[in-house]
């Protein structure tokens, strides 16, 4: 992992990884959800960034909202459509809150044996339950949409009822945070579990010059805005997503260092010209 930015979040980093390293024996489920970029470096629009102030602060006072007898709010569904930042979000909120961060892998947690998806669940939670943590559940919708066209077994339903039970029980410590890209799938019930909506929507074009430059910066180059002037990059490539724009940046990354590594090295800017010419010709597929 590397963030060119600042020790202090290294430092970070590297705490965070230090709670991983306790936990040898994850259970069946969960797997590791190592935070890619802190909360200051995430593009956010203003009022993104207020909710999701304000989720922290309720989720770091929780024992003083139980005291005067309310619910502390700490689970968020987030909303939006792909690539961008649902997950970088949930990584980066974990590492802010220092708190250890999973992602729930249905893939594993699901077993042909009746009962045995149930019981993983529940062992995952009461793993989860033992110190401060955040629950990362992606594709949400998956779940939801399971639960309605299961018609082998009924066991799909049974385990989305005892993953809303849990849900329903999980002590403040526990951040339950949930992605989907298609909110209107989700039924009431499991709307109901999540009282913090956080909805991440398409960036403007304006957005994308100050991103590509930050992604530059992460890997120590600074372009002349002379020789490659961003907005202009940005309004040729129209980036549907903040992860299509990190690709170009990535390819253009990937072509300097080789061309250094060949014998022929150029400039960055070269580079980003040299991107600009394949992403014309459609070849931004080949990542
Ligand atoms: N708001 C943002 N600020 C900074 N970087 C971002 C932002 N959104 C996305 N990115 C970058 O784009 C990449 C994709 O983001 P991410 O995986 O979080 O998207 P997602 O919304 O979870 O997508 P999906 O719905 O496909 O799972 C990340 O690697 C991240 O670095
Ligand atoms: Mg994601």
């Amino acid at each position: 992992m590397q963030l060119a930015n600042g020790s202090g979040d290294s430092i970070l980093l590297r705490e965070i990884e230090d709670l991983f390293q306790t936990d040898t024996e994850l259970p069946i489920g969960l797997a590791p959800l190592r935070p890619k970029k802190n909360l200051k470096s995430l593009k956010l629009p203003p009022e993104v960034e207020q909710i999701v102030g304000d989720f922290m602060t309720e989720v770091r006072h929780a024992k003083a909202l139980e005291k005067a007898g309310l619910d502390p709010r700490h689970k968020a569904l987030l909303i939006g459509p792909p690539g961008n930042g649902k997950t970088v979000l949930a990584g980066a909120i974990s590492m802010e809150l220092k708190v250890r961060a999973f992602m729930v892998r249905y893939d594993d947690l699901i077993s042909k044996v009746p009962g045995e998806t149930s019981r993983n669940l529940l062992r995952l939670f009461s793993f989860a339950k033992r110190e401060p943590t955040l629950l990362f559940f992606d594709e949400f919708d998956a779940l939801g949409r399971e639960r309605d066209n299961d018609q082998e077994s009924g066991e799909m339903k049974r385990v989305v009822s005892t993953l809303l039970v849990q849900l329903d029980d999980v002590p403040s410590h526990v951040i339950c945070m949930a992605a989907t890209n298609h909110a209107q799938m989700l039924d009431s019930a499991i709307w109901r579990r999540f009282n913090i909506r956080i909805e991440l929507p398409r960036p403007v074009l304006a957005r994308f010059p100050e991103f590509m430059l930050d992604e530059f910066r992460r890997f120590g180059h600074d372009p002349d805005p002379e020789k490659a002037d961003l907005v202009e990059v940005a309004y040729r490539i129209v980036p549907d997503h903040f992860s299509d724009a990190e690709l170009f940046t990535r390819n253009v990354m990937r072509s300097f260092v080789l061309a250094r590594e060949l014998g022929h090295p150029k400039t960055i800017e070269v580079a980003i010209q040299d991107e600009l010419v394949l992403w014309a010709e459609g070849q931004k597929k080949l990542s």
